[in-house]
């Protein structure tokens, strides 16, 4: 069965009680079990992983080459700050699409630039958790 790994960087296991004026109300479980009923209904299944850890993101990355059509991706403030997780990214065939809850544009500078976007497949932003759902639907449309 073709599968998809929805994949989140640190604190977004705290959505639902975090800054909810830039996240929303739902949910990280909420979310992962919504897009899992999203891509069964297309026929594939998915594996969920959140981290708060720079290398076990790395690790979660390189474990998932080659076994999953593609990967969603939220690195959350790492998707500022980090080369390791770009390296990874470059470095594995497995397309990841970057998202974002939040319209990073809009917010403090510092988070307008994104490591990670050059080399990722795609990026969403701004668009709540609809942006996990969009990036789900690109890899079942790919
Ligand atoms: C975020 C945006 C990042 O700047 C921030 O550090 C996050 C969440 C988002 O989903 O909007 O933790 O990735």
């Amino acid at each position: 069965m073709k599968r998809l790994l929805l994949l989140n960087g640190p604190n977004i296991n705290l959505l639902g009680k975090r800054e909810k004026e830039f996240y929303g109300e739902y949910t990280l479980q909420h979310i992962e079990e919504n897009i899992a009923k999203l891509v069964e209904a297309h026929g594939f299944e998915l594996n969920s992983r959140q981290s708060n850890h720079e290398g076990e993101l790395v690790d979660y990355l390189q474990e998932a080459n080659g076994k999953y059509e593609g990967i969603i991706f939220n690195p959350a403030a790492y998707t500022h700050t980090s080369i390791a997780l770009r390296d990874c990214i470059k470095a594995i065939e497995t397309p990841v699409i970057e998202v974002h809850i939040s319209n990073v544009h809009n917010r403090e500078e510092f988070r307008h630039y994104s490591m990670l976007a050059p080399v990722c497949y795609g990026q969403i932003v701004g668009l709540g958790y609809t942006g996990y759902r969009l990036a789900a639907m690109a890899f079942i449309d790919k």
